[in-house]
């Protein structure tokens, strides 16, 4: 890894009730680096984002730019730039793509919202802004002005996937937590993800991403850390990942 560490996993546990789904995991990625987390089913993966956004209890740390951020709410952290996707495809169903997008970034300046509304050429004139805004994140992730005008169930399901990561990277996250993007795609609809992911690297963004497509994420990651039963069982780059006997015994021969 080059650089500081821009997002750092510091012994997070996560239980749930009787279960523990987490133990003292700790990981860190820097900016313009794409970490990998794979794992079977039911290894932790999806619980060690949900740690990391503050979305379940748990013991252990977590630090965004080498700042202590462990006792912020989730909102706080997605305000600072830490977001995530979630395995299921999540937008406003109701709206169109465009919309979704100016919701998206929207929702990183709230503040100038109220000001707006006072004045309705003032609100038109921002409304154009946004939707311009909008339109070019679309469009520089690939999502065509042909589209924007659609809602998201009319589009094709790997576009969908495309969409929520770039509406969770908005008018631009600093760390994003990609949980599965190419669950239930395949062909060039994956190809298009790899290249979104590689995009978002190249402008700076620490992406953090579980995916279960082998041949995906040993393409892409820089780094992968491999989770079994809640607890890391491996941590290097993709060969060294590949050629580890604990990895090959315990999953990846497993899954051959
Ligand atoms: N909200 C929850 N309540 C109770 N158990 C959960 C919850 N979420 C996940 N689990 C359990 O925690 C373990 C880890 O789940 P998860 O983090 O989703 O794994 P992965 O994403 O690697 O498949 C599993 O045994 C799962 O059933
Ligand atoms: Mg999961």
């Amino acid at each position: 890894m080059t650089g500081e560490p821009l997002l750092a996993a510091r012994g997070l546990t996560v239980r749930y009730g009787a279960l523990t789904a987490l133990v003292d995991m700790s990981w860190q990625v820097a900016a313009g680096e794409i970490l990998g987390i794979i794992g079977p089913n039911g290894a932790g993966k999806s619980s060690c984002f949900a740690a990391m956004t503050h979305a379940v209890p748990r013991q252990g740390d977590v630090f965004l730019a080498g700042e202590r951020v462990t006792d912020l709410p989730t909102y706080e952290l997605a305000r600072r730039g830490l977001r995530r996707t979630f395995q299921q495809n999540a937008f406003f169903g109701e709206l169109t793509l465009l919309e979704n997008a100016m919701a998206a970034m929207l929702r990183e300046h709230s503040t100038s919202l109220p000001r707006s509304i006072a004045l309705p050429w003032k609100e038109m004139a921002t409304r154009r802004q946004a939707e311009a805004a909008a339109a070019e994140l679309l469009s520089s992730f690939g999502i065509g002005p042909d589209e924007h005008g659609k809602r998201p169930g009319d589009i094709a399901y790997g576009t969908q996937r495309l969409l929520s990561v770039v509406l969770a990277y908005g008018s631009g996250a600093r760390a994003l937590l990609i949980d599965e993007p190419a669950a239930g795609t395949g062909g060039s609809d994956m190809k298009r993800l790899a290249d979104l992911l590689v995009d978002l690297r190249r402008r700076g963004v620490a992406v953090v991403v579980i995916e279960h497509h082998m041949d995906l994420i040993m393409a892409i990651a820089d780094r992968i850390v491999v989770i079994d039963q809640g607890r890391k069982l491996a941590e290097g780059t993709p060969a060294e990942v590949q050629r580890n006997d604990a990895v090959l015994e315990a999953y990846l021969g497993r899954a051959a």
